[in-house]
């Protein structure tokens, strides 16, 4: 395998040089006719610079586009081997890791303390190929198809004639979403605003599989535990900083890895038997629910530990690529139809995003080495020399031919449809939400709640929208959905919605 230094590689000790290795003659003055004169279109100094500078810029990730991250290690201390064979989740196996963390709708340069999900993105670089988890800062999600994705990211980001955030399109979707209630019931409350990433905690989401030696399989839900404490943010505080430090969560986490402050959070999984799904109380695939941890109670995996910053944030951050389709061994996905959509979307983006083969640049590239038949496209750095392009093939080149079950699969069977999931026992769109806001949120922390909604109300809300979000929350809780009317009309004064959006301030 060639190996090479991309700093070296691009930093010599020599004085500066054009791209293509020539010394460059000067890195301040273009060439020109005379002190005063035109300029020269053979200065191919200047052309080169200038041209590179036109194209400094790439797409940024669609969501998640604001965002940092850090290198570290994880390390497993725990015997978890009778649920998965992974090399990764062996005990005392440690593995190079990489996380990102991200707001969901801002753009690249928008503020870290805008109330948001927050995107928890892991990459560990595994002997058996990278193996990513890309969950966020909340254990469920909004919807729980993804033809609806596309349409809720939308609805979070910018209206189409103004270019503005519009909290009115925002509860539109929720309210006429209502598989979105347990969700948004988190991202009102305090863990729609973490202090720092440091301070919030991570989780799957979705339900993936593990494959232990003897071929048994177990869904799983990870759960990382932030061993900073959860801490969260004010609204003031939140707006502030928004002004101050639009930076202030990437700033917080360079800042507390350079003072050698390494964050560090507990692995820990939810392991259900796999027959257990098809009659669990509620369905265990659906992204919008939880499992009970009186059910599954959390089981210790390990820890990680982020102790590296980036050299280069744009090589080494933003040209990452990760995807919930970068399973290994021993791990696999779910019949979750949200997890299926994205083991699609993540790759197809960052072709678009990065290119072709952003899988060679050193950030995604496997610490193995890879023996693909894929091959050429825009940028390809590695390659297979002159060995065979095809497979089969009788000159050597080795290729797999698996037959039969797969391993990490699960039983289909049915006519072809566009359904909803089918309900388990307790499946209902409100039920877990009620619970989160009754049994696991505070009086304080109900209150906070209330005042953020109304916030969020008072700044654009108009109706049809504006009543039904009162009966969405009364759905999710009959009191909390009264006192957010009550707080509602108590600050709205006379003003009729829809007449005269009424401004937050
Ligand atoms: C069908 C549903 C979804 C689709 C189609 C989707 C699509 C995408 C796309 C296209 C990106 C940008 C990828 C890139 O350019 O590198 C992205 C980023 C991201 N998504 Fe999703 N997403 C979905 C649901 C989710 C869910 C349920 C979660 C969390 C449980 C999630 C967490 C993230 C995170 C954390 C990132 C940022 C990754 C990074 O730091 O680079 N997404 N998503």
């Amino acid at each position: 395998m060639t190996t090479f230094d991309p700093i070296a590689d691009h930093r010599s000790e020599r004085p500066s040089t054009t791209e293509s290795g020539a010394p460059r003659q000067s890195d301040a003055n273009s060439l020109s006719v005379g002190p005063d004169g035109p300029l020269l279109l053979h200065d191919v100094a200047l052309v080169e610079k200038l041209a590179r500078f036109d194209r400094e810029r790439i797409p940024e990730r669609s969501p998640h586009a604001k965002g940092s991250g850090a290198f570290g290690e994880l390390e497993i201390t725990e015997d978890v081997s009778r649920f998965t064979k992974a090399g990764l989740f062996q005990k005392g196996v440690k593995t190079p890791m990489l996380a990102r963390f991200s707001t969901v709708a801002g753009e690249l340069g928008s503020p870290d303390t805008w109330r948001d999900v927050r995107g928890f993105a892991l990459k560990f670089y595994t002997q058996e190929g990278n193996f990513d988890i890309v969950g966020n800062n909340t254990p469920t999600f909004f919807v729980r198809d993804p033809m609806k994705f596309p349409d809720f990211i939308h609805s979070q980001k910018r209206l189409p004639d103004s270019g503005l955030r519009d909290n009115n399109m925002q509860w539109d979707f929720w309210t006429l979403s209502p598989e979105s209630a347990h969700q948004v019931a988190y991202l009102m409350g305090d863990r729609g605003l973490p202090r720092t990433w440091r301070n919030m905690n991570g989780y799957s989401s979705h339900t993936y599989m593990w494959v232990n030696e003897t071929g048994e399989r177990f869904w799983v839900k990870y759960h990382f535990l932030t061993e900073q404490g959860v801490e969260s943010l004010r609204n003031e505080e939140a707006d502030i900083l928004a002004g101050k430090d639009g930076d202030y969560h990437r700033r917080d986490l360079f800042d507390a890895i350079k003072r050698g402050d390494y964050p560090s959070w507990r692995v820990e999984v939810q392991v259900m038997p796999y027959e257990e799904a098809k009659t669990y109380r509620f369905n265990p695939f659906d992204l919008t629910k939880i499992w009970s941890k009186k059910d599954y109670p959390r089981i210790p995996v390990g820890r990680f530990t982020l102790n590296q910053n980036p050299v280069n944030h744009f090589a080494q951050i933003e040209q990452a690529a990760f995807s919930p389709s970068n399973t290994v061994p021993g791990t696999g996905i779910s019949p979750d139809k949200m997890l299926i959509g994205r083991i699609f979307s993540y790759p197809d983006a960052q072709r678009n995003r990065l290119g072709t083969n952003f899988n060679q640049l050193p950030v995604n590239r496997p610490v193995v080495p890879t023996n693909s038949y894929d091959k050429e496209g825009a940028m390809q750095f590695f390659h297979s020399g002159n060995a065979p392009v095809y497979a089969p093939n009788s000159y050597g080149r080795a290729y797999q031919d698996e037959q039969g079950p797969v391993d990490n699969g699960w039983e289909a069977d049915g006519q072809l449809v566009r359904a909803a999931y089918t309900l388990h026992a307790e499946d209902d769109d409100f039920g877990q939400a009620h619970t989160l806001v009754r049994e696991v949120f505070s009086e304080e922390q109900r209150g906070r709640l209330v005042e953020t909604v109304t916030g969020t109300l008072l700044g654009g809300v108009v109706e049809p929208v504006l009543s039904r979000v009162f009966q969405y929350w009364r759905n999710i809780d009959q009191e909390v959905g009264d006192n957010i009317e009550k707080a509602y009309r108590q600050h709205a004064g006379d003003q009729v919605p829809g007449a005269d959006p009424i401004s937050a301030d």
